[in-house]
């Protein structure tokens, strides 16, 4: 375990390590001294990650869990509570981005949706608190979007969970507030990741959604996932001690 950098001595659990923003965090968390817990579904995007990070002598582990199954996400904990004894900080990131208009949208959608974006972080939560409790605090770190506080057309799921992610982070801080426990969440705007990628070159031109995309943002361009990690870090962070229940813009300007 390091013992130099803003997050020395610190256990990280990062969900979504394998790409974008989630990956950027784990980076950033190792180059600062923590021990990371990389959970992700993709175990390949895992591996290349671990191998990046033990490059430059950081400490991590990666989980394979799908983190919408209870199962899954306890036998996570239980590794990384056997491993290092504890844990400090829980960054819940993983999420898919559905789009469509309700009227078109699924059952089966709708709860994949939900279960993956809201019911994890529950699920985390659940199985880390405790110790949390026990050990005297730790810091709570969800990932919501921007447009949890400003719609965008055709993503009526997405925004019901980012939003179902704003009040739970904030009921969150209430109730552990007097156990040290922080809770935040973080708003991204758009940010150049994979799965952005993947939104960008679905409609088959990618130039003229990236244009279209850069258009909305005050700041006339995408985030980078390595500054989603960077204000990442400071909310996980002793700088952010007097931090919690907060929603934290870091969005370019997008949500004026
Ligand atoms: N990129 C953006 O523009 C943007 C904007 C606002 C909010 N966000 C949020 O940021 C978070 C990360 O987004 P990103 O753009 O880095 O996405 P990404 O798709 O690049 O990475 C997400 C990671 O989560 C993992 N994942 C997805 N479902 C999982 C599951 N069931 N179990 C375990 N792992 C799972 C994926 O394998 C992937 O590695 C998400 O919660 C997303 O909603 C992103």
């Amino acid at each position: 375990m390091s013992t130099s950098g803003k997050l020395a001595g610190k256990v990280a659990v990062v969900t979504g390590s394998a790409a974008g923003i989630g990956r950027a965090s784990c980076m950033l968390f190792a180059k600062e001294g923590a021990s990371v817990a990389a959970v992700d579904c993709n175990t390949d995007g895992n591996a290349t990650l671990v191998e990046e990070i033990r490059s430059f002598g950081g400490s991590v582990e990666a989980l394979t869990a799908d983190v919408s199954s209870a199962q899954d996400v306890e036998h996570a904990v239980h590794q990384i509570l056997s491993k290092w004894r504890r844990i400090d900080i829980l960054f819940n990131n993983a999420g898919i981005v559905p789009g469509k208009k309700v009227h078109t949208l699924t059952e089966e959608e709708w709860d994949r949706a939900f279960a993956i974006n809201v019911k994890s972080m529950f699920l985390f939560s659940r199985a880390i608190v405790p110790s949390f409790l026990q050990q005297g605090g730790g810091v709570i770190l969800n990932t919501s979007s921007t447009t949890a506080l400003r719609v965008a057309p055709d993503r009526a799921l997405y925004t019901a969970t980012k939003g179902a992610i704003l009040s739970l982070t904030k009921s969150m801080a209430i109730d552990y507030a007097t156990d040290n426990i922080r809770v935040n969440c973080l708003c991204p705007g758009t940010t150049d990741t994979p799965s952005l990628r993947a939104r960008l070159s679905a409609g088959g031109n990618t130039e003229e959604m990236t244009k279209k995309f850069i258009a909305r943002q005050p700041l006339r361009r995408l985030g980078t996932a390595e500054e989603m990690a960077q204000a990442a870090l400071y909310l996980v962070s002793d700088a952010a001690a007097f931090v919690t229940g907060s929603a934290f813009q870091i969005d370019g300007g997008m949500s004026l």
